[in-house]
């Protein structure tokens, strides 16, 4: 007997509907996904044109390979204690980026939420510290495993007696650059950091990834606060 066409049929059954549950289903629940109104702005919000140019700076050195994206939900991963965000990732965060840089590895810290962590302040700090890191990661974090990254500064010969300009990256110590030179980033290291600034996506309340209620603060009872009064007239 001839069973060609049942195995074809049986064949085509089967990879028809692993096609409909892991491409079709998926692509009819997420695929079209809009970036949902938050307050008077939306969410995720788009990038400004620096970090954009960043996050390609980002994707050409290959972070990736040691930093994921992705913040695990609280029963399943150490994620949100680590303080690597106060929810877990979901697919509305990632619907700018193409492609989406997950990761896989985490020889390092996941990224989700660094510019929250190391926040853009007025001071300049985070930026400061940002810039040493990538210069060589020894400045901050001694004994980093994390590669230095010396191409994305510019070494600046200095006329005799001339100070360091405005624009030279803070170094001290063993670290500071020989007499009559000075370190300046280049303009792909503060595209990079203006990326790493933007990733704060774990921080927003979404419908599918609620914030955690903050529990009472200890000792929280129903009694009246001390002073309180129920009389009206004062
Ligand atoms: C070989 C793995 C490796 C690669 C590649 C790597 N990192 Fe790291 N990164 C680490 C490790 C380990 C740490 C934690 C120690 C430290 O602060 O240096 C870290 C820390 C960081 C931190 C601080 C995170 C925090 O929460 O404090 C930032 C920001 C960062 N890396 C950005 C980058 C960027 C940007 C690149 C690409 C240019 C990159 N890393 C490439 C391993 C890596």
């Amino acid at each position: 007997m001839n069973h060609g066409p049942l195995i074809f049929l049986g064949l085509l059954f089967t990879m028809a509907s692993s096609w409909c549950g892991l491409v079709l289903a998926p692509q009819l629940q997420l695929g079209n996904q809009q970036p949902v109104a938050k307050g008077s702005t939306s969410y995720p919000p788009n990038r400004p044109g620096l970090a954009n140019q960043g996050r390609e700076i980002y994707r050409a050195n290959g972070c990736f390979y040691c930093h994921s994206q992705q913040v695990g939900p609280r029963d399943s991963s150490s994620d949100i204690t680590r303080g690597w965000g106060k929810r877990h990732s979901v697919a509305q965060d990632y619907i700018n980026d193409l492609p989406v840089m997950l990761g896989s590895r985490r020889l390092g810290p996941d990224l989700m939420n660094v510019g929250v962590r190391r926040a853009e302040d007025e001071t300049g700090t985070n930026l400061v510290w940002h810039l040493q890191h990538l210069y060589n990661p020894q400045i901050t974090s001694p004994g980093s495993i994390m590669p230095s990254y010396p191409y994305l500064f510019e070494k600046r010969q200095l006329s005799r007696g001339q100070a360091h300009t405005a624009e030279a990256l803070p170094l001290s110590g063993r670290f500071a650059p020989p007499e009559g030179i000075e370190i300046v980033p280049k303009p792909e290291a503060f595209a990079l950091v203006h990326y790493l600034f933007s990733l704060q996506s774990a921080e927003v309340a979404l419908f599918e990834a609620p914030l955690p209620v903050p529990p009472p603060p200890v000792g929280d009872t129903n009694a009246a606060p001390a002073g309180a009064t129920n009389s009206a007239a004062k």
